[in-house]
């Protein structure tokens, strides 16, 4: 009796701490397309010290393919993957290949901090790059990560939503993409697709827009799938919005760190490396609407931090 006393009160304010976490069933982001989402995701890599360390690039193509997790962070067993899919394929490319590899995505210590990196290499006679997208179809979404980019030119880093389709006019897609061979306030916002098979190129699709904030300094870089159309902001400053081409359809949610070789990102120098480095990754995600929330929060109102929302 008196122990189940004495552990009333933990277990009474465990339930309202709980009560409290859970509180939000929906969420509404800020900027002047409101929209109410169901759910909230979010990835903290600031004090991950036990997982890091930096892998030595690999230089064989079957060596990226076959390697095996950076840490236990990334494999199939963890949290990281319940929602995301690290990826290990190739291009198959015949004139150049880029493969994707599990050595390349890694917690890294900086200080008494640490950061997820990305990471893209060039080696003689291919590239080796960083990819991970989410598990499942996400039927709209604001996704916003903390990161910077740095390293070689011939690179591009990218967070975007992705809906695969058998031919180029059918994909649904749209893109927050930085070129590191771009000037350091030049992005790249894309509703694809920009081209089709026959070299066709779909005027409006891609916008190459003029930035305050310098991509290889750290700030929070936000796309928002909003129903009929696509804003981009960069520490909360809107920078584009349009309305062609938005994706309609669950898509993923895609993160990467590549290289063409070509004509998108041109040809990074042999013993290139560039990175797309991220602190956290915060998002909504699915639709609903206003009339089926009874307790409504937010990520941007004043008081809200990463991955604490706020009741408004
Ligand atoms: C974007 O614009 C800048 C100049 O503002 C230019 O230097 C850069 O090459 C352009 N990038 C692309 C991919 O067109």
């Amino acid at each position: 009796m008196c122990s189940i006393k004495a552990t009333l009160p933990l277990v009474a304010m465990a339930a309202a701490k709980f009560a409290m976490a859970a509180s939000c069933d929906c969420y509404l982001i800020d900027g002047a397309y409101p929209t109410y989402y169901k759910s909230h995701g979010f990835w903290d890599f600031r004090s991950l010290s036990q997982y890091a360390g930096v892998p030595p690039v690999l230089d064989s193509i079957d060596a990226n393919k076959n390697a095996d997790f950076s840490s236990s962070y990334f494999n199939w067993e963890s949290e990281f993957a319940q929602f995301w899919g690290p990826q290990n394929w190739d291009n198959g490319a015949e004139d150049f290949v880029n493969v994707n590899s599990y050595n390349n995505l890694y917690i890294e210590k900086s200080g008494d901090s640490t950061f997820m990196t990305m990471r893209t290499a060039r080696l003689p006679k291919f590239q080796t790059s960083a990819e991970f997208e989410s598990m499942d179809l996400l039927d709209h979404a604001s996704i916003r990560m903390y990161s910077r980019t740095i390293g070689s030119p011939g690179a591009c880093t990218a967070v975007f939503t992705y809906r695969e389709a058998n031919s180029l006019k059918d994909v649904q897609e749209s893109d927050i993409e930085i070129l590191t061979s771009d000037p350091k306030t030049s992005i790249q916002y894309t509703n694809q697709p920009s081209y089709l098979e026959d070299g066709t190129i779909i005027d409006g699709a891609s916008n190459n827009i003029s930035v305050s904030v310098p991509w290889n300094e750290w700030s929070t870089q936000r796309l928002d799938w909003t129903p009929g159309r696509t804003t981009w902001y960069i520490n909360g400053d809107q920078t584009y919005t349009m309305t062609f081409q938005a994706p309609k359809d669950p898509s993923k949610v895609n993160f990467n760190a590549w290289s063409d070789g070509g004509d998108w990102t041109g040809k990074m120098p042999e013993g290139g490396v560039a990175y797309q480095q991220i602190q956290w990754i915060e998002i909504l995600y699915n639709v609903v609407d206003k009339a089926s929330c009874s307790s409504l929060c937010s990520i941007d109102a004043d008081g809200a931090k990463p991955g604490s929302p706020v009741k408004i």
